[in-house]
This record gives structure tokens, C-alpha cells and sequence, in this order.
């Protein structure tokens, strides 16, 4: 390798160890800066005879231009590391999923609850609510189930601190039941006067308590209760109401429902709801969803009522229930624990 071969593989080098556009310059000046390499040959072309100086200097052109183009080069890679660096620092993952708002979602007992009270509505059922502390009268007494009697035991049930008018502590009512007494009160207010009295007919969902605690029992739970009395209402008609519900509710025709004779203090006769499924999982096994019966007399007469023109049916659903049924849900606490996992599923 000859002396200026040499030198351009010495820039070459240099120019390739450069890191920085400035460590570039750096070299850049070492060789063709006024006192560079290059320069210092130039220079040194001055005591050559004319023969000499055209063959050096040719030879020296071709050297400069090749370190430029190694200057070029480098400069170029440099840039192009420097722009590969700044794009790396700004990227952007647009494959990481977007930050979505969160949509919130009814409570699966609600969606129950909504579902119900349309169904129930076109078949020309009101709604009401009522309030979840009661007095004993309402809770019990007025649904013949006086202090001190037996049936009262049927329910495990809460009691507030403070004493209603008749000296007994209110309770977190144990069942929807006093609505029907309540909603009848009112009805009969509305219409006094009106002759003759038109009939009741209503639903009313909310909030009950007992002191229970299982997986298929939670302290709080979700009923509906159902009332429809008039001048004519019979036991038919309420099997064709809860059959026509229960079908429309679940979503099949073939359901099998099995109405069997129970004691409720406040009906007369009185049936537990059982359905049974045609199909899926449950196929084949009767499930108590409800209780029902004819209402009974002295409760008509409580709700201010006339027995003999005032006759029907009433009944109480588990709205949890319902819910654990038509979801495939097998642990009811699962509702009432709060976990997203569980509820977002339902949105
Ligand atoms: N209240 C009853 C319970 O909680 C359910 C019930 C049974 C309601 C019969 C009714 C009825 O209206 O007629 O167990």
C-alpha cells in the first residue's frame, strides 16, 4: 500500500470512529483542515518538477475526493443513526390497546327487576314501591299473622330499635307482602266514592332482610310481590298470569310450572311456585321460585276492603332467584359482593 493509500484508509477509519457529527468535524480538520493531511501534501507538491507535480497531483485529487466521500458517508450515517434515535424516544405503541370510557351497566338483580316490571305492565299491572323499615302491623299482623303466632317463625327476621305506635319495634321488612296492604290502603283513599271500586292490580319489587346467610340466602335480598283483586279474579287467573310471566320471562314456551299447596298465614288456599326446564342444565328438576295463594279474607278486610267484592290472588317472587336462574349463577352472595369481574358481565 503506498503512502496515500494509506492515509485514506487512516480517514476512513477515523471518520467510521467518529460518534458524533462533532467528533466528525474533529476528524474532518485532521485531514483536510488548513493544516490536514491533505493540505500538508499539497503544500509539499511545491518543489516536484512540472512531470511530478501533474502525476502527484492527480493522485492527490483522487485521495481528497475519497476522503470527502468517506465524510459524506459517514456524515449521512450519522444523521440518519441520529434520526432513527429520535424516532425510537417518540414512538408511539399504537398497538396497545385505547383507554375506552367506561360504560357502566345495570345490576343484574336490576336488569331482573326492569324485566319484570315490563312484563307485569303489559299485562296491566301497576308498580309501587314501599319503604323496607315497616311497622309489625304491616309486616305481619295485617297479613293475619298476629304477634305470638306460630307463623311468625317462618321468618328469621331484623327489628329497628325504635318502637312503632302500637309499642312493637319496626323491622326491616322480611318480605314485599306489606305492599300489598299498603298499595290497597291507598287504592281505597283514591277511590273512595267511586262505585263500584275498581280492582287492584299491581307489582311491587324491592329490597327485603332476614337474618340468613348462605349461598343461596343473603341477610338482604331482592322479592316481588304480586296483588290482583277484583270482582271475579280466581285461582286460574293466577296461574295464568304467573305461567304467562314465567314463560315470557325465561324465554320458553314448554316451561313446566307446578303450583304446590304450601301455608302462607295471609292466603287461603296457598301454593309454592315451582318451575321446571325442558332443556339446558337445569333440565328436568322442579325449582321453587315464589309463593302464592287466594288472599284471604281478614286480610281484604285489613286492606279496607270488601272479602265478598273484593277477591284474588296474590304471590311473592325471589327476584335473586330469578336472576341466579336465567344467568346459570350458582352463588347469590356473588350479586352483593361488589366485584367487577363478576358484575361487568352483565353490562
Ligand atoms: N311473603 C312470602 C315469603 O316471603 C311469599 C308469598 C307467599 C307472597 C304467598 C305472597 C303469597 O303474596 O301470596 O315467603
Amino acid at each position: 500500500m503506498n503512502e496515500l493509500d494509506t492515509l485514506l484508509a487512516s480517514a476512513q477509519a477515523a471518520f467510521a470512529q467518529a460518534a458524533t457529527p462533532a467528533d466528525l468535524e474533529n476528524a474532518k480538520a485532521q485531514y483536510l483542515g488548513k493544516s490536514g493531511r491533505v493540505t500538508e501534501l499539497m503544500k509539499g507538491m511545491a518543489a516536484l518538477s512540472v512531470d511530478e507535480k501533474k502525476s502527484r497531483g492527480a493522485a492527490i485529487n483522487v485521495l481528497k475526493q475519497g476522503i470527502e466521500a468517506a465524510l459524506t458517508a459517514r456524515r449521512q450515517a450519522l444523521a440518519e443513526a441520529e434520526l432513527q434515535a429520535q424516532l425510537k424516544a417518540e414512538a408511539l405503541d399504537v398497538s396497545l390497546p385505547g383507554r375506552q370510557r367506561g360504560t357502566g351497566g345495570l345490576h343484574p338483580v336490576s336488569l331482573t327487576q326492569e324485566r319484570i316490571e315490563q312484563i307485569f305492565a303489559s299485562m296491566g299491572f301497576d308498580v309501587a314501591d314501599g319503604p323496607e323499615i315497616e311497622s309489625d302491623w304491616h309486616s305481619f299482623t295485617s297479613l293475619n299473622n298476629p304477634p305470638n303466632h306460630p307463623a311468625r317463625s317462618m321468618q328469621d327476621t331484623f327489628y329497628v330499635d325504635i318502637n312503632g305506635a302500637d309499642g312493637i319495634p319496626y323491622n326491616l321488612r322480611p318480605h314485599t307482602s306489606p305492599m300489598q296492604v299498603r298499595f290497597a290502603q291507598a287504592h281505597v283513599k283514591k277511590y273512595a266514592g267511586v262505585s263500584p271500586m275498581p280492582e287492584v292490580r299491581v307489582i311491587a319489587p324491592g329490597r327485603t332482610y332476614r337474618v340468613d346467610s348462605d349461598a343461596t340466602h343473603s341477610p338482604m335480598f331482592h322479592q316481588c310481590e304480586g296483588l290482583w283483586l277484583g270482582e271475579n279474579v280466581s285461582f286460574k287467573d293466577l296461574k295464568v298470569v304467573v305461567t304467562n310471566f314465567c314463560r315470557t320471562f325465561f324465554e320458553s314456551d314448554d316451561l313446566a310450572l307446578r303450583f304446590r299447596p304450601s301455608f302462607f298465614p295471609f292466603t287461603e288456599p296457598s301454593a309454592e311456585i315451582d318451575i321446571q326446564f325442558q332443556s339446558g342444565p337445569l333440565s328436568g328438576k322442579w325449582l321453587e321460585v315464589g309463593g302464592s295463594g287466594q288472599v284471604h279474607p281478614q286480610v281484604v278486610r285489613n286492606m279496607g276492603l270488601d272479602p265478598e267484592t273484593h277477591i284474588g290472588f296474590a304471590f311473592g317472587m325471589g327476584m335473586d332467584r330469578l336472576t341466579m336462574l336465567r344467568y346459570g349463577v350458582n352463588d347469590l352472595r356473588q350479586f352483593f359482593e361488589g366485584d367487577m369481574r363478576f358484575l361487568s358481565q352483565f353490562r
